[in-house]
């Protein structure tokens, strides 16, 4: 398939003007109480706007700062050129570039999900490009990629976001405190498509938020995916581009996340949070 290696260019395009944003300094406005935006997420999408206009004539684009192009089209690309804007603005190093397409064959209704077919996504200061093909696996700079191995969240490396929109209604932090005292921690470093990415390639176990639109997810749900792993909403259904909550974990402490996701939302008494010499006799009895 050509997308990816398309989209690749693309998106290191994309990452380069970037770096030069970030290095140059840029100013940065208010889409809403602490939602940011600069000239360089608006300039950026325009770029890979006329690119993938120019490779890919016929395709749908979907993106975060307003462009909706051709959505009748067979194929779409969700795009989100700049995911980490607030990193970006603090001059804080986790942001990327992040293009995913969907195929949505003719007969696909408007409220139905198609296919996520390609997936590409760049960080330009580690200069890491994650790529995704349907059925042909996942790779991080060429070489494959596949998820971690850890079998239980008391082991787990976890993620997770906070929405920069309505966040006063967001109850996430329980969720937040509840998971980093069952875990090794979660991380918060504030690019969901790179924690999907990193889901991916085995740098963590599992991501979870609430809130997020298809063009932070598309390319990181493939990702996932394609490198072995699974994406749920969280109580365990199949993930759909609409839903409003996504859980992607590396499969095997999925099921152990979604019981405890309900327990949480059900209210019902929790386990007691282990002890460290608790945790210490657990961690004994699975090396035995
Ligand atoms: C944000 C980031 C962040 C997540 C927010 C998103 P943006 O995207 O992905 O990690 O927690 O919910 O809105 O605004 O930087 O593109
Ligand atoms: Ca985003
Ligand atoms: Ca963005």
């Amino acid at each position: 398939m050509v997308f990816v290696p398309k989209a690749a260019e693309i998106a290191r395009e994309g990452g380069a003007r970037l770096r030069e944003f970030l290095a140059a300094g840029v100013e940065t406005e208010y889409k809403g109480d602490v939602d940011l935006v600069t000239v360089a997420d608006r300039t950026v999408e325009k770029l890979i706007r006329t690119r993938l206009g120019e490779v890919f004539p016929d395709h749908g684009i979907y993106g975060e700062e307003g462009t909706r192009e051709r959505l009748d089209g067979e194929y779409r690309w969700y795009v989100d050129p700049l995911d980490g804007t607030t990193n970006f603005a603090h001059g804080f190093p986790q942001f990327c570039v992040s293009m995913g397409l969907e195929h949505r064959p003719a007969g696909t209704k408007t409220e139905e999900d198609g296919t996520l077919v390609a997936a590409v996504i760049y960080d330009p200061t580690r200069d890491e490009l994650f790529t995704a093909e349907r059925g042909r696996g996942a790779r991080l700079n060429g070489k494959p990629i596949h998820v971690s191995a850890i079998p239980v969240l008391a082991e787990s490396l976890l993620a997770t976001g906070f929405p920069s929109r309505k966040r006063h209604s967001n109850p996430n932090i329980h969720f937040y405190h509840e998971f980093t005292l069952r875990s090794h921690g979660v991380r918060r470093a504030g690019s969901a498509a790179l924690d999907l990415a990193y889901v991916a390639c085995g740098r963590m176990e599992a991501f979870w938020e609430f809130n997020l639109n298809p063009w932070d997810t598309a390319a990181g749900i493939l990702l996932v995916t394609e490198a072995g792993g699974q994406v749920t909403d969280f109580a365990g259904k199949p993930y759909r581009l609409e839903s409003s909550e996504i859980l992607a974990s590396n499969g095997l402490i999925g099921d152990e996340l979604v019981r405890f996701f309900n327990d949480l939302f059900a209210g019902r008494n929790l386990s007691p949070i282990p002890t460290p010499e608790e945790f210490a006799q657990a961690r004994a009895a699975r090396k035995s």
